[in-house]
């Protein structure tokens, strides 16, 4: 009898994570290694925020609280979505998480029996897939390509649909590319969903107040009020306000849902961190300037890195709508060979090259379903992405 579990064996271990950590160990051992592997901002939380969350301490708010959220949190979050999104919410259709991750993990392992149906969009965020495997359902891939700026149509989106899918997993703008949906895209694909009302949609808008330019953010309930009874609109804080350690994610949605969400919470974690959930009342009610400097800080980043990239022979790199995320094509470079003797034969070899040649870590485009390609994480100061550019260019020139 097998000691680990059958679901287990399906799922890999996030490939973000294992680059980011094989950087952090190399600059241990002395290498002046730049890591741009992480999804995570660089600046600090905000003070108010912080503020908040010692106060809640020295109140006493330290211990457990209801499994899926404090009431206060539920109501700033539903403020938050009548505000941000004009969508009306109830305390009961709302559960708070430990981080987005635990948020989208409860709702799968809450709905998903085996041979039941996840599409999920190309390029995606590394855990999605082994989520849906972990609670026990198939993903089903569907490519959208760097021609289509990394979207996928409404012509995929139907042909990808079964009477076993339960859920589109819809995440824009993304990680890894940062590419968003207008609204006239989204709506062609909530059309389609219209038609097969046995598929629920999972939308993901951790990424919402990182979006540049003329570029508008739209979530799905909010394009089709017809999707609004089978909608989880996600979101967090971990993103729009430097807060990736307080472990803080949040849905809303049908009450049954949250009900069966908030079952598998209580048989897990509990609760999320309660001076996590005080700071984020903070976050959600307080001061907002911080998402607009933050976005400024990226915008100026996001222009440089796709600038120096695009200087690269065999480098093309689009420009994208949001979050952090600059997702090259190396298509140009393939079969080429590095001064260390490592044939470039697909993008994990130029990742893996680059870093133990060039001292650059970034993520390889295969742990995000389309390749040749890899992943920039903007979110370091503009000297470090400059700096690690030019290794990026230096490396490229190299190969021969
Ligand atoms: C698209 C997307 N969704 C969800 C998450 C998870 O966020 P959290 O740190 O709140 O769990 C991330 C983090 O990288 C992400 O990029």
């Amino acid at each position: 009898m097998p000691f680990l579990s059958d679901s287990l064996s399906r799922v890999k271990p996030s490939p973000s994570i294992a680059i980011t950590t094989l950087a952090g160990e190399l600059r241990a051992a002395g290498r002046d290694v730049i890591g741009l592997s992480a999804g995570e901002p660089d600046f600090d939380t905000p003070d108010n925020i912080k503020a908040a969350a010692i106060k809640a301490i020295e109140e006493g708010k330290t211990k457990y609280t209801a499994p899926d959220g404090i009431i206060e949190l539920k109501r700033a979050i539903c403020d938050k979505f009548q505000r941000d999104n004009g969508l009306s919410y109830t305390p009961e259709q709302v559960s708070v998480g430990t981080g987005g991750k635990q948020i989208l993990y409860n709702a799968l392992m809450a709905t998903l029996n085996p041979g039941d149906e996840v599409i999920i969009p190309a390029p995606y965020w590394v855990s999605y897939p082994d989520m849906v495997r972990l609670a026990g359902g198939t993903p089903v891939i569907v490519e959208g390509q760097l021609e289509t700026g990394f979207k996928i149509t409404a012509e995929q989106l139907e042909q990808a649909i079964t009477p076993r899918t339960k859920w589109l997993i819809f995440n824009s703008p993304s990680n890894p590319t940062g590419a968003g949906y207008r609204a006239d895209e989204l709506k062609a694909l909530t059309d389609v969903l219209m038609r097969h009302p046995q598929v629920w949609v999972m939308t993901d808008d951790m990424y919402e107040h990182l979006v540049f330019g003329d570029f508008t953010f739209c979530t799905p309930a909010e394009i089709e009020p017809g999707l609004y009874e089978r909608t989880l609109t996600c979101n967090g804080v971990s993103k729009a306000y430097a807060m990736t350690g307080w472990r803080i994610g949040y849905a809303a949605g049908p009450k049954e849902l949250i009900a069966a969400m908030r079952k598998v919470q209580s048989q897990s974690t509990s609760n999320p961190c309660s001076i996590s959930q005080w700071a984020t009342v903070e976050a959600l009610e307080g001061p907002q300037d911080y998402i607009e400097t933050s976005k400024e800080a990226f915008v100026r980043r996001r222009d440089l890195v796709v600038d120096m990239l695009n200087q690269i022979d065999g480098v093309t790199c689009p420009v994208p709508d949001g979050a952090f995320y600059v997702y090259p094509s190396i298509k140009g470079l393939i079969g080429r060979t590095s001064p260390a003797g490592t044939a470039i034969s697909d993008d994990e070899a130029f990742a893996k090259a680059l870093l133990a040649e060039a001292d650059v870590a970034v993520v390889h485009g295969a742990a995000f379903g389309l390749s040749p390609n890899f992943r920039v994480s903007y979110a370091a100061s503009d000297d470090t992405l400059r700096e690690a550019c030019r290794r990026i260019q230096s490396f490229c020139a190299s190969l021969r």
